[in-house]
């Protein structure tokens, strides 16, 4: 008998997401002691202090399942944000918000518009329902919305628009989101995917909750795992209008978000400070990574986020050197950039090392 035959046949050849390697199986694997992490476009400053804070005050309310309606939360968010609460639904990370998204709303052979390469976990979603993706090409290395736009067809249910966009750190202007919003049938939902919104300096970033409060069916995601410095913790946000807010409700978890992370995130929101000084050392890792690597003739793709894509030759080849020195980076092989691995800016040290390390790799490739 074999049993993987027993699998969903979309199921079956889907290949699971791969993550960047956590330090511990680094320094465990390859008998290193100093590793650095700069894979995941974690908050290398860690985690919002404030937060922490709460989380001590509260670890002996454990015993107790967590508040499945994130009434505090939520109710937090809606002033932060100024929405109502009824528009705001939490999730196991973002991630779990685009899950609920596609297994809400796409039924299986509809069609979710998706640029080719972006963040890979809107197509598993969509493969895991037995949906189609309609991918569409960047345009150097930014989404090409007239393209996306004209993607959609009668199939279509869903686009989704990582801005910036992972891995290449570009984004898509007020303006271009605009003329894109005109062109799309008020029945597609579009799903902007803002992970890296508090990274943002451009004051022409699309005011995308605007088109909620404008009655679009529109899906606005957030999450507390990178400025926040929470990842460990999962926990992210999406607003929307009450009637795809209720829908998501129906299929997702009724504990979906443990109470850890809702404590944790409540104080967060207050972390103004922490915010501040994250985004501060962003700029800053950024600005030296660009010179260090002009320095050197490296190419990269300027980024509005907290992560450099930079053309190395062979990125599979140079992301293992680099490991081998205790870097950990990412190959871009799964989002068909071959040639790039993209870093996560760090702490000023970190980046010394890594520009140190890419060096004596690039040399000896
Ligand atoms: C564009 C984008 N969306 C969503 C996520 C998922 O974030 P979360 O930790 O909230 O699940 C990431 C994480 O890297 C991302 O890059």
């Amino acid at each position: 008998m074999d049993i993987k035959k027993l699998i969903r046949s979309n199921i079956r050849d889907l290949r699971p997401y791969e993550p960047g390697k956590p330090i511990e199986e680094v320094q465990r694997e390859l008998g290193l002691e100093k590793v650095i992490k700069m894979a995941s476009n974690e908050n290398p400053l860690g985690p919002s202090p404030l937060a922490v804070k709460a989380i001590g005050e509260n670890l002996n309310r454990m015993n107790f399942y967590p508040d499945g309606g994130g009434y505090y939360l939520k109710r937090k968010l809606s002033s932060f944000l100024d929405v109502d609460e009824n528009r705001i639904i939490l999730g196991n990370g973002s991630d779990e918000i685009i899950r609920m998204v596609v297994e809400t709303f796409l039924n299986a052979g509809e069609e979710a518009v998706i640029a080719e390469q972006s963040f890979v976990i809107y197509q598993m979603a969509v493969r895991i329902v037995n949906g189609e993706s309609r991918l569409v090409k960047l345009k150097d290395y930014r989404y090409d919305l007239a393209s996306m736009a004209e993607a959609v067809g009668r199939k279509t249910k869903l686009v989704f628009i990582a801005n910036p966009n992972n891995p290449t750190g570009t984004m898509v202007s007020a303006a271009e989101v605009e003329s894109f919003m005109k062109k799309i049938p008020e029945d597609v939902i579009v799903v902007f995917d803002e992970a890296y919104f508090e990274y943002i300096e451009r004051g022409d970033f699309p005011k995308t909750i605007d088109y909620i409060r404008d009655g679009r069916a529109v899906v606005c995601l957030r999450t507390f795992s990178k400025i926040y410095g929470l990842a460990g913790l999962r926990i992210g946000y999406g607003i929307s209008q009450p009637e795809i807010i209720s829908g998501m409700n129906r299929v997702r978890q009724p504990f979906n978000v443990n109470s850890v992370a809702q404590t944790a995130a409540i104080a967060a929101l207050d972390d103004g400070e922490h915010v501040g000084k994250s985004r501060e050392l962003n700029c800053r890792g950024r600005d030296f990574l660009y010179r260090e690597l002009e320095k050197r003739d490296i190419r990269y793709i300027p980024s509005e986020a907290n992560f450099i894509l930079v053309e190395v030759g062979d990125g599979t080849g140079i992301a293992r050197a680099l490991l081998k020195e205790g870097v950990i980076v990412r190959d871009m092989f799964c989002y068909d950039l071959p040639g790039f691995i993209r870093v996560t800016v760090g702490l000023e040290s970190g980046n010394k090392n890594f520009i140190e390390k890419l060096q004596d790799v690039l040399r000896s490739s």
